[in-house]
């Protein structure tokens, strides 16, 4: 078949990028979807059991890395668009091995960049690199205001540094060598297939195990939640009608401080495993703060509503809800991402806390 776009998208095994895929195998059949994932502990396979056979879809296993590898896939391909979202994406584990983080996050970009300039020289304006970022480039805000698009970058944690480095990456291939970018910076995601070291998936497989809930600090932070299918539709529409060059934030309009999130959780789990009312809470346990917690995050996605009509599509108490029962449906997609490795990580990340 001759398809209209071969578009690769990078991370697409991972939380954001499966459901990405999804969207646009199911959504697109004239587009030929070429999935590139190495797969690390955050990668499976299992997060697109449903689309694995469609004509249009396929999957390469490989590392963003490799430039050798990349280059030559890319020549080999002839990829005519690139959604990058492949990323190492837990800020703790940015904190015990910034290395990683540099090296998948920025020098990863930074080969995609290279061999995307490479076959696309001559015809930029045909093709589009759509890069996948992060509010957390913007830093930390007090109580009052909210990101905007113009909100000077001041990256904290070794993971926003990393974002932020190949965000400014990306435009720099843009102003320098013409490619067409676009970027997005979106809030915090909830919803299906989150692997459990961050917060929702970890803390609803813990209720369900009667494990302890560290709350790191006072539990005071902010944070803004979307539905992760709300940020995939962005990423369509973004991907679709944004100008070359530009940058949109996307996010929720729902702030919600750690505890009062955590309480309306242990509440709906309650309900859902038949807990008497307040169990699930007493589960709470205050731990060391994490090293240079960002106090708040809030994104003024008025840009991406004004200008291409997007908006969330799920109130939160209603995406919770849904989200809790597909981890409770799914426990067998738990159970395989929790056995393995993933103990390790769990005693050296809780046990001094
Ligand atoms: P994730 O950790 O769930 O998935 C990342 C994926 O990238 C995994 O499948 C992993 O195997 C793959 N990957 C990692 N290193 C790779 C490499 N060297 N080569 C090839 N593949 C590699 O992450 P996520 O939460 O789905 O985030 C996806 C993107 O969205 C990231 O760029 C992240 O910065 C960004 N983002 C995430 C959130 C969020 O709330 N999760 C919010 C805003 C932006
Ligand atoms: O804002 C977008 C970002 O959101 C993405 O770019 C990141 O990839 C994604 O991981 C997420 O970062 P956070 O650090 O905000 O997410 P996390 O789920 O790790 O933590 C959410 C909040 O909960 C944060 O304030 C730290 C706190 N927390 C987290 C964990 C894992 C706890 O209190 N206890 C925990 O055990």
């Amino acid at each position: 078949m001759n398809y209209k776009k071969k578009i690769l998208v990078t991370g697409g095994a991972g939380f954001i990028g499966s459901h990405v895929v999804r969207l646009f195998v199911n959504k697109y059949p004239e587009y030929q979807i070429v999935n590139l994932d190495v797969l690390t502990y955050a990668g499976n396979l299992a997060n697109l059991r449903d689309i694995e056979n469609k004509q249009n879809y396929r999957f390469v296993k490989m590392d963003i890395v490799d430039a050798e590898s990349i280059t030559k896939l890319f020549q080999a391909e002839k990829f005519t668009d690139v959604i990058h979202l492949a990323a190492e994406s837990h800020v703790d584990r940015s904190i015990s091995n910034p290395t990683e983080f540099v090296m998948t996050n920025v020098i990863g970009t930074v080969n995609l960049l290279n061999a995307a300039k490479l076959i696309w020289k001559g015809e930029m304006e045909k093709h589009r690199f759509y890069h996948v970022s992060t509010d957390e480039v913007y830093g930390s805000l007090g109580e009052i205001g909210m990101f905007t698009e113009n909100t000077a970058y001041d990256p904290h944690s070794p993971y926003s540094a990393s974002k932020a480095s190949s965000d400014h990456f990306v435009r720099a291939y843009g102003d320098t060598y013409g490619l067409k970018t676009v970027i997005s910076n979106c809030s915090n995601n909830y919803g299906s297939y989150q692997f459990p070291e961050k917060l929702l998936p970890l803390f609803i497989n813990n209720i369900q195990h009667k494990k302890a809930l560290p709350v790191y600090g006072k539990g005071e932070n902010v944070r803004d939640w979307l539905w992760v299918e709300d940020h995939a539709r962005a990423i369509d529409v973004l991907f679709h009608q944004a100008a070359s060059g530009s940058t949109y934030n996307i996010g929720g309009h729902n702030e919600w401080t750690n505890i009062a999130l955590i309480k309306l959780l242990c509440k709906i789990m309650d309900k859902k495993l038949g807990r008497s009312e307040g169990e699930s809470e007493k589960l709470i346990s205050y731990v060391t703060d994490r090293a240079g917690h960002d106090l708040r995050y809030a994104i003024d996605s008025t840009k991406l509503q004004n200008d291409l009509g997007w908006t969330p599509s799920l109130q939160f108490e209603e995406g919770l809800e849904k989200t809790v029962t597909w981890y409770l449906e799914n426990k067998e997609w738990l159970e395989h991402v929790t056995s393995g490795d993933y103990q390790n990580y769990y005693e050296k990340q809780y046990e001094k806390r």
